[in-house]
């Protein structure tokens, strides 16, 4: 039976101000559907998993915020980071802790902010993907792009008859927006889920070979994961780790990656524009969360909290985004600019 490790421990900035540091979008009932993102990726997996299955990875202090939305998980279930290092140091973590306990264990790593439309197709793929990780393959799902996005890792892979489980030719994380163009034109990219399904054994054996530092510090662990002792550890880890994703620690570099292709509704809810891609529109293109008059306004995403009243005159692909304490109006794709405008604000106060 496998384990499902969830990372829950971004900050969602791109979904500034209504994801806030306090409060990131996984703990977000993003969709109106009575269920956060964490909750609705813990759902997408209950069927084929049983509650103590599940491991979630966290930043220390949304510790209460999962227990509080995940009630269903014991304690020694989440795991809490001292600082943010990025997903290759909370995967880490999480599967050292895992192995230490069950050298055997099968390990599907998720994000907490997927959506995913089909659940029968997706577990059917992950059938597939657990089978295949078990002689030491790193498996990540591919989906087939539609847009050219500069946000995801883009995957070659080397086609071979009598299989649905091909080899890696070349990983390349987040290119540029020059390259993605030549990617998406090439037709021979697919994009990275950000899903990975391996044994603990296989991963530990590329942290050992790419990553030989991490993998010292945490090996180091072993007989400490899940016991006293294990936050002082853990803490002093942290603070000799490097910033890194997963991605570009060991996916780029493994010459064990594979990937199985996946059609099943994927979607990252990675920005404003990603979710206005799915959400209900009115006739003029716009989705309106909020008590608003609209005039002469098109594709737009108006979203306040409330019920004062909004107007509305000659907008056309922005977002309105109020909160109790931020009003943010800017161009719906003005993705590369979120970061500035988190770290500014917070000079304002
Ligand atoms: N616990 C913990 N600690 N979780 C983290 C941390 C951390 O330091 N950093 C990120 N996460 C969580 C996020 O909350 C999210 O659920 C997941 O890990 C992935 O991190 P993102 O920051 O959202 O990654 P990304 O979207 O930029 O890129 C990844 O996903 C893309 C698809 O959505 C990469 O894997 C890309 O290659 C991929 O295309
Ligand atoms: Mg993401």
């Amino acid at each position: 039976k496998p384990y499902i490790l969830i990372m829950a421990g971004g900050i969602g900035s791109r979904f500034w101000p209504y994801s806030r540091r306090k409060r990131p979008k996984q703990f977000l009932d993003i969709l109106g559907t009575g269920r956060t993102l964490l909750q609705m990726t813990y759902d997408r997996f209950a069927e084929m998993a049983d509650p103590d299955q599940f491991v979630v990875i966290t930043y220390r202090k949304y510790l209460a915020l999962v227990k509080e939305q995940l009630p269903e998980l014991n304690d020694h279930q989440i795991l809490t980071e001292p600082l943010r290092k990025n997903t290759a140091t909370c995967i880490a973590y999480a599967t050292y802790s895992i192995y230490s306990k069950d050298p055997d264990a099968t390990i599907i790593v998720t994000p907490a902010d997927h959506l995913i439309l089909q659940e029968k197709k997706f577990d059917r793929t992950l059938q597939k993907a657990i089978e295949a990780a078990n002689d030491g393959k790193l498996i990540t799902l591919g989906i087939k792009p539609n847009r050219p996005e500069i946000g995801y890792g883009y995957i070659q892979y080397i086609e071979q008859p009598n299989t649905h489980v091909y080899r890696v030719k070349t990983f390349i994380e987040k290119p540029n927006s020059k390259l993605v163009k030549t990617l998406i034109e090439s037709g021979d990219f697919v994009w990275n889920s950000g899903m990975f399904i391996w044994k603990a054994r296989s991963l530990i054996n590329a942290f050992e070979e790419h990553m030989p530092d991490l993998a010292e510090v945490f090996e180091e662990g072993k007989e400490i994961y899940g016991k006293a002792g294990e936050a002082e550890f853990v803490s002093a880890a942290y603070t000799q780790m490097k910033n890194i994703s997963i991605d570009y620690g060991i996916m780029e570099k493994s010459s064990q990656v594979y990937v199985i292709l996946g059609d099943f509704g994927w979607s990252d809810l990675g920005s404003w524009s990603s979710l206005y891609d799915l959400r209900d529109k009115d006739e003029d293109n716009n989705v309106v969360e909020a008590n608003a008059v609209l005039y002469e306004t098109k594709n737009s995403y108006i979203k306040v909290k409330g019920d004062k009243l909004v107007v509305v005159q000659g907008l056309e692909n922005y977002l309105v985004n109020e909160t109790d304490n931020v009003l943010l109006i800017c161009k719906l794709d003005a993705e590369k600019k979120f970061r500035e405008f988190v770290s500014n604000a917070k000079k304002k106060g």
